[in-house]
């Protein structure tokens, strides 16, 4: 795990006097599962969509597999091979499961069989095979992810970002979905992993990045940086019922 797929080098966004990201750096390393925790608003998802080409950042630099992709499109960006999932899933509500996933497919092939066939693999990978032509708009909640994961896969990322895929399961759904993830993992997928929860982020992370107000707090291996003080202290000032439910 030594060499860096991904290299995050002072990373800011500021969107007019907020600071959202702020001189961040870290660096994801090759086959590993990276957490990423931080309260509400500290900047997880704006580093996501700064990585990704969504947004265009303020300073700083992203080297993926060593090659500069500051400043470029989303399309480029996943061309490149970085997958990502959306904290408020968007399916095209009106398609099926089938031609959604076959969106991400397009990516890699402009053959439409092609397209479908790798579609209908990831599709029956997330464990969605028996509602592959249910429209998306009837899918519940975990489905929803489902198909948000089916749709980051056909695109053949070498990392996927996960932005918060468990916010609104339930314990038993959590547990399929952190499966789905040690799955991804297996098949030698890099991942940095977003979530509110932190025994989620504890028992799925190799190591965990904590994020406060834009700027990093702390990272480490999970045990060490859930017991710094100064992580405690970010989630105590966020309400000290949301920690202890959490852990
Ligand atoms: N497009 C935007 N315009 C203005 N402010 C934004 C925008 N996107 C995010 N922010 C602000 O940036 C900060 C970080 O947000 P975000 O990255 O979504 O946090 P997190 O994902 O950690 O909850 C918040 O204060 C948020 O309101
Ligand atoms: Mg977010």
């Amino acid at each position: 795990m030594s060499t860096p797929i991904l290299s995050v080098k002072g990373l800011s966004k500021h969107f007019d006097g907020l600071k959202a990201v702020d001189n961040l750096s870290f660096d994801v390393f090759k086959g590993e599962i990276l957490g990423v925790i931080g309260p509400n608003g500290s900047g997880k998802t704006t580093t996501f969509n700064c990585i990704t080409g969504y947004y265009k950042s303020t300073a700083g630099e992203v080297l993926f597999d060593g090659k500069s992709i500051t400043g470029r499109t989303p399309d480029f960006v996943a061309q490149q091979g970085i997958g990502r999932t959306f904290q408020v899933t968007r399916p095209f509500g009106d398609m099926t499961v089938w031609e959604n996933v076959t969106t991400g497919a397009f990516l890699r092939t402009m053959h439409l069989m092609e397209a479908k066939k790798i579609a209908e693999q990831e599709v029956e990978f997330v464990g969605l095979a028996d509602k592959i032509n249910v429209v998306a708009r009837s899918l519940s909640i975990i489905d929803q992810r489902r198909l948000e994961f089916a749709r980051a896969l056909a695109t053949k990322p070498k990392l996927l970002l996960l932005d918060e895929v468990m916010a609104g399961l339930n314990a038993q759904e959590v547990d399929e979905a952190l499966k789905l993830v040690h799955r991804v993992s297996a098949m030698g997928i890099t991942l940095v992993v977003v979530e509110h929860v932190m025994k989620v982020i504890t028992s799925i992370s190799n190591r965990v990045l904590v994020l406060n107000f834009g700027a990093k707090l702390t990272e480490g291996k999970p045990a060490d940086v859930m017991s710094t003080p100064s992580v405690i202290e970010a989630y105590l000032g966020k309400g000290f019922g949301d920690y202890v439910a959490n852990c």
